[in-house]
């Protein structure tokens, strides 16, 4: 069976989105920042089908995240839409051609049909909660990685649940204050550090869940 592991850029004080998300900041307030050390970035920048960017040790942490990955694993609100209902016409942030190229499982209260995408990303949309959703991700990927790409509310639940391998942090030097925590409420998690790569403005640390 792939490894299920968490790749997520989390601030100093350990949130991963900043607070009040919306259609104008998806990340939430400030929560940009988060992200700022991979968009110029040529492994980031080819998933993205834009061209040049810098190759970097950043560059090659991003390249080994997406390396091998069957089937990625999402909340609704990453997804986007707010939440309740549908909104019709909704189809994900990343426009018609999203980056993911394999089938991503969505975790809703919210029933939907699945919606195919080009490039080969097609999302299901899962309302049995995360067993359900990994479930049908290794249906897919066989032995291939599944990433739980986030955000918090959905990680959170994979690490409560036992059901993650591995949970590589990216630790961006801002402080929000306020956002979604990523870590918040799951009491004795422990984790063995197996790897750190420094990069120029962000640090990258690799951890095993224990079980
Ligand atoms: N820093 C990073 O690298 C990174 C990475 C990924 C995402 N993010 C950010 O993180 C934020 C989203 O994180 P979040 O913690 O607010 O939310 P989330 O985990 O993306 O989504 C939570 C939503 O998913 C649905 N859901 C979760 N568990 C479920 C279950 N067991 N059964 C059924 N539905 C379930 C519910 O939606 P409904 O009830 O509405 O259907 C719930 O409100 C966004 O700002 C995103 O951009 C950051």
């Amino acid at each position: 069976m792939g490894t299920v592991s968490c790749q997520i850029s989390m601030s100093l004080d350990g949130y991963v989105a900043g607070p009040e998300q919306s259609r104008q900041d998806p990340l939430g307030r400030g929560g940009l920042r988060l992200h700022e050390w991979f968009f110029g970035l040529d492994a980031w920048r080819e998933q993205h089908g834009l061209s040049g960017g810098e190759h970097t040790v950043d560059a090659e942490v991003v390249e080994e995240m997406t390396r091998d990955v069957g089937a990625y694993i999402m909340g609704r609100r990453m997804f986007g839409d707010g939440g309740g209902r549908w909104e019709p016409g909704w189809r994900g942030w990343w426009g018609e051609d999203p980056p993911f190229r394999t089938p991503v499982f969505v975790l809703t209260h919210q029933e939907r049909e699945p919606l195919p995408m080009a490039g080969g990303t097609e999302f299901h949309f899962v309302t049995e909660g995360p067993r359900a959703a990994l479930a049908r991700a290794r249906e897919v990927a066989g032995d291939r990685r599944i990433s739980v790409a986030g955000g918090a509310d959905t990680v959170r639940q994979f690490l409560a649940a036992g059901l993650l391998d591995v949970l590589q942090l990216h630790i961006v030097p801002i402080v929000l204050g306020a956002g979604e925590p990523l870590l918040a409420g799951l009491g004795d998690l422990r984790l063995a550090q197996e790897s750190v790569v420094a990069g120029p403005t962000v640090t990258h640390v690799t951890y095993r869940v224990l079980r």
